[in-house]
């Protein structure tokens, strides 16, 4: 059996290298059931009925994952009992009946021992036997226990040889190891086999030994889906490099991945573990924002690929109820991966409310999947943030006041996309009320390092809409217009193989949503690379439209750094299927 104190004290080396060192920080509009919360509660009031209309055949994206994970609260002291514990506690608390289902192990879990043949060990007495029948030493027991309550299980590695408890241990000595270089296929299939359903892989190593994280993310979600496809169990990819190699310009989609997330920032606040000697760090407003900030990269967020700010220091200490209010806000309005660092079984009951507030919930997993924007700062600190919703009219708005004094903040209908000549009701959503029909703008008082998170539903302007089959396109490869009978305008340009097509647009000149209406008759979602004004391309996820031929739509941001006399969107699905594309809408806004 191996001893955890007694592995872990070998894996003592001479190798004191500060980890802190490697990481710094639209058209047709048709009416559709809305699975929207916030819009649900919403229809209890007359004047929304036009909640109920989704925007023009919206297919829904894989949302952002929701969750716990480990390491916030007991960094490697996990084990067993503590997963239990807290598996439990976000059962009781509400919080699995809000939508959060992983729980995920973090660093710790594993003290790096492998058996002759490569494959992994763990610590008996830190997993041992659950039930009759089972063997100690083995990750499935804990994995049934978490499905037995109905939810998901996470796991972690890095991509290099250790993980990040080598390089900077936090509690106890480090640990050697822990990573799964030159192990790929034999670690990614053992997880799925454990029954794990995410999985977390750090950069520590890969960091240390100079990997190219695109590269080596590729290939790690290769082995991924070899383990999928062997097992038949899907792994959720989660990726850990901290922004530090720009991952949203290569993380969508990467090695053909249909949905991850990845890391764009260091940690909020490192662990804080009861009795230990880190029980006397806080985490800090400051560091939230600083993360909410790094994360903002919307042209790289969309069709199930989410930029991730880091797990919530919601309910951790140092962080006020108003502060984890707006922490929570600014995570929703990012769309941002939901998964809570604090310790389960000791929420308060107001923070427990502010994780499971519905409308807020709603807010993060709208299935558009887009990222918001910042449309206004008139005045430094001043900031309106916003992002089109999945209801037709619908608007998310985060009115945030960054200064030390209270605010007057604004938001004009035409800054967030609505028609300025049309009212608009207003929905408060941490007051959970309606706050009244308001023309062209809406104005509050927000107190000090304070935020609003409001639902702005009105008409949409209208959008600007290209076809794709218009002779001012650009097509080559055998691209050509063919008759589409279910298509608006009557014809369609199919893309993949050799094929691609290039829309040739008005001028880019700010950040502009954009519906793509497109066909996909597989039962697969097919991936397309998209560039904007010649760009790096980023991979687009195009789901199955329904019925086959019918017309779907997804939604993505897109930017241009250099708008010329005209701008340029080029999509390509090299050597594979592409979709049918009818048209694009540029959805108006000041975004
Ligand atoms: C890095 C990650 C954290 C956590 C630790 C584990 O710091 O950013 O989220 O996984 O490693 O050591």
């Amino acid at each position: 059996m191996l001893k955890r104190s007694v592995r872990a004290a070998a894996g003592i080396a001479a190798l004191a290298v500060s980890f802190l060192s490697f990481v710094p920080s639209l058209l047709f509009t048709v009416v559709a059931p809305s699975s929207f919360k916030a819009a649900q509660s919403m229809r209890s009031s007359p004047s929304s009925n036009q909640q109920t209309k989704s925007k023009a055949n919206q297919i829904p994206i894989t949302p952002p994952p929701m969750g716990w994970s480990s390491w916030n609260s007991f960094s490697n002291t996990v084990d067993s009992n503590v997963i239990m514990q807290q598996t439990k506690a976000l059962v009781s608390s509400g919080m699995k009946n809000a939508g959060y289902q992983y729980i995920n192990i973090d660093e710790g879990w594993w003290l790096g021992e492998r058996d002759q043949s490569g494959n992994i060990l763990v610590d008996a007495e830190q997993w041992p036997a659950l039930q009759p029948g089972e063997q100690p030493g083995d990750m499935s027991n804990i994995v049934r226990f978490i499905h037995s309550l109905g939810l998901k299980a996470g796991i972690y590695t890095d991509a290099g040889e250790a993980g990040c408890s080598f390089y900077g241990p936090d509690l106890g000595p480090p640990i050697l190891h822990t990573g799964s270089e030159g192990h790929y296929d034999q670690d990614f299939l053992k997880f799925a086999q454990w029954g794990f359903d995410y999985v977390k892989v750090d950069w520590c190593g890969g960091n240390k030994e100079n990997l190219d994280p695109a590269a080596q993310y590729a290939e790690i979600a290769h082995a991924v889906h070899r383990a999928e496809k062997v097992t038949g169990h899907r792994l959720y990819f989660s990726i850990c490099d901290w922004g530090n190699n720009s991952p949203w310009t290569w993380a969508p989609g990467v090695g053909g991945v249909a949905a991850d997330i990845w890391r764009t920032s260091g940690d909020i606040v490192a662990p804080i573990v009861a009795n230990t000697p880190n029980n006397s760090r806080s985490a800090s407003f400051v560091g939230v924002l600083s993360n909410f900030d790094q994360g903002i990269h919307p042209a790289a967020q969309h069709t199930g690929f989410y930029n991730d700010p880091d797990m919530m220091v919601v309910g951790m200490q140092g962080l006020s109820d108003a502060q984890n209010r707006v922490h929570m806000s600014l995570w929703a309005i990012s769309g941002a991966p939901l998964i809570v660092g604090a310790d389960l079984s000791k929420l308060s009951k107001a923070t427990i409310e502010i994780l499971t507030n519905p409308d807020v919930i709603a807010v993060d997993q709208d299935h558009l999947g887009v990222q918001a924007i910042k449309v206004d700062e008139h005045l430094p600190g001043f900031q309106v943030w916003s992002k089109p919703l999945a209801t037709s009219g619908g608007h998310a708005v985060l009115l945030l006041n960054r200064t030390s004094a209270p605010a007057k903040i604004e938001v004009g209908w035409n800054e967030i996309g609505l028609d300025s000549s049309a009212s608009a009701t207003v929905w408060d959503l941490w007051a959970g009320k309606e706050l009244g029909s308001y023309s062209s703008t809406y104005t509050a008082t927000i107190s000090a390092s304070d935020a609003a998170l409001l639902v702005i539903h009105g008409t949409d302007a209208k959008a600007t809409r290209y076809e794709a089959a218009s002779s001012a396109n650009e097509l080559s490869g055998g691209a050509t217009p063919e008759p589409c009978e279910t298509c608006p305008s009557g014809r369609s340009i199919t893309i993949g193989g050799e094929r691609s097509l290039t829309f040739k647009i008005a001028p880019l000149k700010r950040s502009t949503f954009v519906q793509i209406h497109y066909i996909n008759r597989s039962t697969s979602p097919l991936t397309t690379q998209l560039s904007v004004d010649g760009q790096m391309p980023t991979n687009i996820l195009f789901p199955p439209t329904e019925g086959g031929n019918e017309v779907g739509s997804i939604t993505i941001e897109v930017e241009s750094k250099q708008p010329g006399s005209e701008s340029t969107l080029a999509f390509s699905s090299p050597g594979v299927t592409g979709p049918v594309f009818e048209s694009i809408s540029l959805l108006a806004g000041a975004h």
